[in-house]
């Protein structure tokens, strides 16, 4: 396990368990770590018409930017898959809008890891 990032890690696959996805059943849990320290996650939250759905990257840092944090370092994302995911088209888009340069941080439940710059994913 990557060390650095093994708490943000583990808040991502705490809260993995809370997504609601009773479309795909494919479960995914994020957290993003603040500048400040402070930690916030998020699970993906589908919606029947499946646009709407809402990915659990762009919930957690919804959550940070709602509390009134600014600055991100990084964000870990858990998904059960053979190798870890990166985030979709528009949670990029969503995340370079406060952090161009965050770290992500894939991980699978099994415990592979990957460490990505966002400004490589969305140059
Ligand atoms: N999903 C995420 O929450 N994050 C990702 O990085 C990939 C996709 C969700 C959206 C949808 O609920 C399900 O996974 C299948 O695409």
């Amino acid at each position: 396990m990557n060390r650095q990032f093994a708490d943000l890690i583990r808040a991502a696959s705490a809260v993995r368990k809370q997504a609601y996805v009773p479309y795909s059943g494919f479960a995914v849990g994020a957290a993003v770590q603040c500048e400040s320290g402070a930690v916030f996650v998020g699970s993906n939250i589908e919606n029947i018409s499946y646009g709407l759905t809402i990915c659990a990257e762009r919930i957690a840092l919804a959550s940070a930017v709602a509390a009134g944090q600014r600055e991100f370092v990084a964000i870990a994302v858990v998904a059960d898959t053979t190798d870890p995911i990166v985030p979709c088209g528009a949670c990029r888009q969503f995340l370079a809008e406060f952090a161009p340069d965050l770290i992500i941080v894939g991980a699978t439940v099994r415990g592979n890891q990957k460490v990505e710059n966002l400004s490589y994913l969305f140059p």
